[in-house]
């Protein structure tokens, strides 16, 4: 249940007139979500995206949103959306000075990275991951010692410390085109094993491997991939975190902006998306036309914000991400490098 805690929150969920008017003016949103929600929810959800719009008109904000964002906000208040990589992108190049970033704490601290004269407001400082928590700076520089000269790229689902002492970052949509701007025949790869193992299949360079797991991605399994394919005929989708057992079985694998250029591309009437949940949901509106078949798993850490932590956020200013200026200028130019690479879509 949707807390009504501000005072317009509450009056327009408990009366009927201003309830019908806000359907009416969102008739066109509430058609896009109603396959993905029911009604009786979409009227809960509805003051919270009218209220977060014009707060956020009145701030002069601007609200990114990952791709594992649930519809409401996906759909329903973000100005951008994407991967992480087009969030940092687009954190850098926005115009407004300020920012909500619906994602994870990474994605946040990466923007704040990339514009440090702006504002970026996370809504639940707590939205962590289990990759940037599985590794620390004293960790990366160990690694170092023990592999003299030998570079270090680290994905950016890294905190901003760890990629203060990486030579590179790098997503799901680049990973290999950065190891190779490294022009190196050993990389160290951090902290994705299983990304760091799908890397190494797609280039030359020796890849030098942490142990880090994404604890959603983790969980898939070959049999569920085959499942999904032999019971319902579905082309298989799978982000690069996943074991390498479940990427053998699929048609395609890549982040998740590559995903959906793929489904824009072939358009294939039924498909598994071996990924975060909220991903198919956001794309069942894109993509009426195709079925979308389980299986996936949810992010805890995702599925932590919320609208009316988005309204909040927007209401007091707060949650403004930090990061000390010493970390931030070196963290900033691993960034930098990997948007000098750009983006690779197939792997
Ligand atoms: P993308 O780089 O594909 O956005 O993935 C980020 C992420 O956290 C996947 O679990
Ligand atoms: Fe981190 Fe995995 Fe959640 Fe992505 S899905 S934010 S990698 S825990």
């Amino acid at each position: 249940m949707i807390p009504s805690d501000t005072p317009e929150i509450a009056a327009a969920l408990a009366h009927p007139q201003w309830r019908d008017e806000l359907l009416t003016e969102y008739a066109p949103l509430g058609e896009r979500l109603n396959p993905l929600m029911p009604c009786i929810e979409w009227q809960v959800q509805l003051p919270w995206i009218d209220a977060i719009l014009k707060l956020k008109r009145q701030r002069g904000a601007v609200i990114l949103a990952h791709s594992y964002q649930t519809p409401e906000i996906f759909h329903g208040v973000a100005d951008i959306t994407g991967d992480s990589l087009a969030l940092a992108q687009a954190a850098a190049t926005c115009e407004s000075d300020l920012i909500v970033l619906c994602g994870v704490h990474f994605m946040a601290e990466s923007a704040k990275i990339l514009a440090p004269h702006k504002t970026v407001l996370i809504p639940d400082p707590e939205a962590g991951c289990s990759l940037a928590s599985s590794i620390t700076a004293s960790d990366v520089l160990e690694l170092r010692r023990q592999h003299p000269g030998v570079p270090v790229v680290s994905y950016v689902n890294t905190s901003a410390a760890v990629k203060a002492v990486s030579d590179a970052c790098c997503t799901s949509a680049n990973a290999v085109q950065v190891v190779e701007a490294m022009g190196s025949e050993r990389v160290i790869f951090l902290p994705d094993a299983y990304l760091g193992a799908h890397v190494a299949k797609h280039t030359q360079v020796e890849i030098i491997l942490w142990h880090g797991r994404c604890e959603v991605h983790e969980k898939f399994t070959a049999a569920q991939a085959r499942h999904a394919r032999e019971r319902f005929d579905a082309k298989l989708l799978a982000h690069p975190e996943c074991p390498p057992e479940v990427l053998a079985e699929a048609d395609f694998v890549g982040s998740t902006s590559a995903m959906t250029n793929w489904l824009d591309r072939e358009r294939p009437p039924r498909v598994a998306l071996i990924t975060e949940c909220s991903m198919a949901d956001n794309l069942r509106v894109r993509f009426p036309e195709t079925s979308f078949i389980k299986p996936c798993n949810l992010c805890p850490h995702m599925q932590k914000i919320t609208l009316p932590k988005i309204h909040a956020a927007l209401l007091h200013r707060q949650h403004a991400v930090e990061v000390p200026p010493e970390i931030a200028r070196k963290a900033k130019r691993a960034l930098q490098r990997m948007l000098a690479v750009g983006r690779r879509e197939t792997v």
